[in-house]
Order: C-alpha cells, then structure tokens, then sequence
C-alpha cells in the first residue's frame, strides 16, 4: 500500500531539485505525477525514468494559459488533480538601492503569481471533481526572515503564506486543503556554491531534499487530513534562535 494510492499530482518546476524529488518519491507512494517545467528535456527525461505513472507537461507558471493546459493534459492522462506542489521559484538578488526592476517583476511573476495561477487552475476542476485535494505551496524560511539583498525573494516568500491561509479558508467546504512549506538550505542547483555552514542551522548541515520531501509527502497524503492553512519549517531549527558564537562545550 502507498501512502498516495489513487491520487493525481502535479509538480511544477519537477524537473530537477525539489521537484524531482518530490514527483520520485510521490510515484513510490503509488501517485501519478504530471511533471510541469520550461526545462523540457529535462522533465522528459524525468518523467521516461519513471515511467507508466509519470508524465511531463510543459509549463511556464507565469502563464494562465499554460497552467490550463496543464491541468488539462494532467486530467486526460490520469484523471482530475488531487495534489497540487506548487514548487517552481527562482532566487535572484541586489541591494535595494539598485534592484532591478526586471528582476523583481521575474521574481514575483514566478514564485507569487505563477503559485496564484497555479492553486487558480486546479481550485474550479479539483471542486467539481468532488474528492477533496491538497495545495502544497513552497516558501522557505525567507517567508519569515529577511537577508541582505534577497528582496524579491523574501517578498514573495512572505506573501506566500498570506496566498497560503485565504486559499485554504474558501476551499476547506470542499475538503480541498493547503499548507505552505518552509525549507532552510536544501541541497539542490538553487544553492550550489552556498558553504552547508553559511546559515548556521542549529543541526549543522543543510537538508538532502528526501528530506523536505518528507514533509511534502506527508501534506499530500491523508495523513495530515486535519491540516490545512498551516506553516511547516523544515529548516534544521534555524528560526528557533538566533546565530551565536558561544562555545558548545
Ligand atoms: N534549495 C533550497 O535551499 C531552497 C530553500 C527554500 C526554499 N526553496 C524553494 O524550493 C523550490 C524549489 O527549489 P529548488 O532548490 O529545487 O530549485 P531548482 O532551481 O533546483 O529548481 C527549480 C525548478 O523550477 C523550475 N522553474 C523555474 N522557473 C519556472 C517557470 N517559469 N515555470 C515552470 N518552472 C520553472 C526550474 O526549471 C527548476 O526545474 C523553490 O520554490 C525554492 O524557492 C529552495
């Protein structure tokens, strides 16, 4: 028995990172999985490795009309989504005095709207369909805590949580949930070059992704079937105190 046996997921930005991992193990726990990405080899190759349960799609979250299509190629293939991981985000940076422009409009574009257009495209089919479901939105510790130069990151990470809660009070009569995700460094392309000791995480190291992809499983799965509209840290304690120098012995 797999923890996800019946239900239909679709991942964006599944192609690689997070992602992957999480369609990888969503496919173990007896899921199909609609891989949506602009990185089409890479999805491709993906969702062949997976096989008869995978599929990949095409998307670019900061597109109404490809999350349509989406949705679409996701229900002709496996039937209506159940799961929604919004994961697709970018991470670009600047001092205030100087941030481009161009990049904040990318950076909202991808990580806040394309996460809008995304619980939008599933929130009238995943009602009509009538089996509940669960929006798993990605933020990250940078929806609690700002740093120098990642204004558009943490703006965007923040205003995932205020998405997150109106979300997840219009469709809970539907039993349709949604918690948003807040990973510290996990080890993905996102945060190459990034030393594992540079957010002095209480647990010393950044997180393999299986890792965060636990905590999404258990968000798609019945098992958090009283959880909805809530914050889950998956950040090696780091928002639990603040970085120090004593000594620890
Ligand atoms: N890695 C970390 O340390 C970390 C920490 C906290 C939160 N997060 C969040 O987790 C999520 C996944 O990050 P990751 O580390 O796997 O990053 P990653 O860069 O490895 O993967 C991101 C994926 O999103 C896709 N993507 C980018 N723009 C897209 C678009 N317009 N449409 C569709 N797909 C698009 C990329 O092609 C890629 O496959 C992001 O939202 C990120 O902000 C990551």
């Amino acid at each position: 028995m797999g923890r996800l046996d019946g239900k239909v997921a679709l991942i964006s930005g599944g192609a690689r990172g997070l992602g992957a991992s999480h369609a990888r193990r969503f496919v173990d726990e007896g899921a199909s999985v609609v891989i949506g990405d602009i990185l089409v080899e890479e999805g491709k190759a993906l969702a062949d490795e997976l096989g008869a349960a995978a599929a990949f799609a095409e998307l670019d979250v900061t597109d109404a009309d490809s999350w349509a299509r989406a949705v679409e190629q996701t229900t002709e293939r496996f039937g209506t989504p159940t799961i929604l991981v919004n994961n697709a985000g970018i991470q670009n940076g600047g001092l205030i005095g100087s941030f481009d422009l161009g990049e904040w409009d990318r950076i909202v574009a991808i990580n806040l709207t394309g996460s809008f257009l995304g619980c939008r495209a599933v929130a009238d089919p995943m009602i009509a369909a009538g089996n509940g479901g669960s929006i798993i939105n990605t933020s990250s510790i940078s929806g609690f805590l700002g740093s120098v130069g990642t204004h558009g990151y943490s703006a965007t990470k923040f205003a995932i949580r205020g998405l997150t809660k109106s979300v997840a009070v219009e469709l809970a009569p539907h039993n349709i949930r949604c918690n948003s995700i807040h990973p510290a460094q996990a080890r993905t392309d996102m945060a190459a070059g990034i030393p594992e000791d540079f957010l002095q995480t209480p647990l010393g190291r950044a997180a393999d992704p299986a890792e965060i992809t636990n905590v999404v499983l258990f968000l798609a799965s019945d098992e958090s079937s009283y959880c909805t509209g809530a914050e889950y840290l998956v950040d090696g304690g780091l928002t639990s105190t603040v970085p120090y120098n004593l000594p620890t012995s």
